[in-house]
C-alpha cells in the first residue's frame, strides 16, 4: 500500500509538471480525485490492511489528496498568470499617445435656412405638407391652370420621365393636392422641397429647393398676403426690412405679384447687390386663381386664398451673402464649416 501511494504520488507530480492547459488540469483532477480516481480506489483498499497499518496509510492518503488539491490550484493560478502575461505582451496600448480627434460635422446652410423658414411659418400657425418629386403633369401644370400647349409652360423648362410624369418644376402642385384632400376645410400650409428645371449656370441649378405657402379660407385678401410676407421677411432678415409688391404673372394666381425686399446691405440706398435699386426680388405670389379653387371643389364665391413660392437657395444666399449658387451643391467642407 505504501509503495502504491508513493508510485501514484510520483506519477501525479510528473503529470502535473507537464500539464499545460486548464483542460489537462481538469482531466488530472478527475483521474486522481474523481469518484473512480486512483486515490478513491486506494481508499477502498484500506479495509484489507492490518489494523495497525491503517492510521499510517490513511494519513498518507490524506496528505496525498491535500497535496494534489493544492498543486492543482497552484498550477491553475500559474497557467492563468502565464496566459495574462502573453496577452499583455501581445496587446500593447500606449496610453501616452495623443487621441484621434473627433471631427464635428455641421448642418448644411440650406438645412439651416429651411429649418429657420419652417420655424417662422409654424409660429404663424402653418402646418407642413409634402408632395412627390416625381409628379404628374396633371398636378404640376394642368391643375395650376396650365393646360397642354399653354405658352407659360416654357417659363419652367422641365424634365419629363414619360408622357404623363415629370420631375416637379415647382412646389405648387402640392397646392392642388392639398386642396383636393382638404376641401371644403380652410387651409394654411407650407410645402418645402426639391424642384427641378433644365437650367445650369452660376445663378441656376437643375435641382434646387422651394418653399410654397398656401392659405385658403373665407375672406382672405391680398392684405393678408402682404402682412404675412412682411412678418416673414422681418423675422428672416431683420426688423428694418420693408417689402414691395409689383404686378406679375403666374397662371395659377390672379392677381399675381413679385415681392421685393429692401436691400439688407445698403438699407435701400442702392449698392451692387441690389443693382442700385435698393430692392431685391425674393419671391412670387398672388391670390389663388378662382379656376384653381374651383378645380378642387372650393366655391370661389365663398373662398379666397393666397399662395407664395420662394427659392430656399436664394433666401440662403441673401442671408449669408453668398454670390455663387454652385457652392451650395459642391459640398466643399471649408465652405460648409462656416455654418
Ligand atoms: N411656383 C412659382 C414659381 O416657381 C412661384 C409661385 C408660387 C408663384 C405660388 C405664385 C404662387 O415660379
Amino acid at each position: 500500500m505504501l509503495d502504491k501511494i508513493k508510485e501514484i504520488r510520483e506519477a501525479m507530480e510528473q503529470e502535473l509538471r507537464e500539464a499545460a492547459s486548464g483542460d489537462q488540469l481538469r482531466e488530472l483532477k478527475v483521474k486522481y480525485l474523481g469518484k473512480k480516481g486512483s486515490i478513491s480506489e486506494l481508499s477502498k483498499g484500506m479495509g484489507k490492511l492490518q489494523p495497525e497499518e491503517r492510521p499510517k496509510a490513511g494519513q498518507l492518503l490524506n496528505e496525498l489528496r491535500l497535496k494534489l488539491e493544492e498543486s492543482l490550484s497552484a498550477k491553475q493560478q500559474e497557467l492563468a498568470e502565464k496566459a495574462l502575461e502573453l496577452k499583455m505582451a501581445q496587446e500593447k496600448l500606449d496610453v501616452t499617445l495623443p487621441g484621434s480627434p473627433v471631427k464635428l460635422g455641421s448642418r448644411h446652410p440650406l438645412t439651416v435656412v429651411t429649418d429657420e423658414m419652417k420655424e417662422i411659418f409654424l409660429g404663424m400657425g402653418y402646418t407642413i405638407e409634402e408632395g412627390p418629386q416625381v409628379e404628374l403633369d396633371y398636378y404640376n401644370f394642368e391643375r395650376l391652370n396650365l393646360p397642354a400647349d399653354h405658352p407659360a409652360r416654357d417659363m419652367q423648362d422641365s424634365f419629363y420621365i414619360d408622357a404623363k410624369r415629370l420631375l416637379r418644376s415647382q412646389t405648387s402642385p402640392v397646392q392642388a393636392r392639398t386642396m383636393d384632400r382638404l376641401c371644403p376645410q380652410p387651409i394654411k400650409i407650407i410645402s418645402p422641397g426639391a424642384v427641378y428645371r433644365r437650367d445650369d449656370d452660376a445663378t441656376h441649378s437643375p435641382m434646387f429647393h422651394q418653399m410654397e405657402g398656401l392659405v385658403v379660407d373665407e375672406g382672405i385678401s391680398l392684405a393678408d398676403l402682404k402682412g404675412t410676407l412682411l412678418n416673414f421677411v422681418r423675422q428672416m432678415f431683420g426688423e428694418e426690412r420693408e417689402i414691395r409688391l409689383r404686378p406679375s404673372f403666374f397662371p395659377f394666381t390672379e392677381p399675381s405679384v413679385e415681392v421685393d425686399i429692401s436691400c439688407m446691405l445698403c438699407g435701400g440706398k442702392g449698392c451692387r447687390t441690389c443693382k442700385d435699386t435698393g430692392w431685391i426680388e425674393i419671391l412670387g405670389a398672388g391670390m389663388v386663381h378662382p379656376h384653381v379653387l374651383e378645380m378642387s371643389g372650393y366655391d370661389p364665391e365663398k373662398f379666397t386664398g393666397f399662395a407664395f413660392g420662394m427659392g430656399v437657395e436664394r433666401i440662403a444666399m441673401l442671408k449669408y451673402g453668398i454670390d455663387d449658387l454652385r457652392v451650395m451643391f459642391e459640398n466643399d467642407v471649408r465652405f460648409l464649416q462656416r455654418f
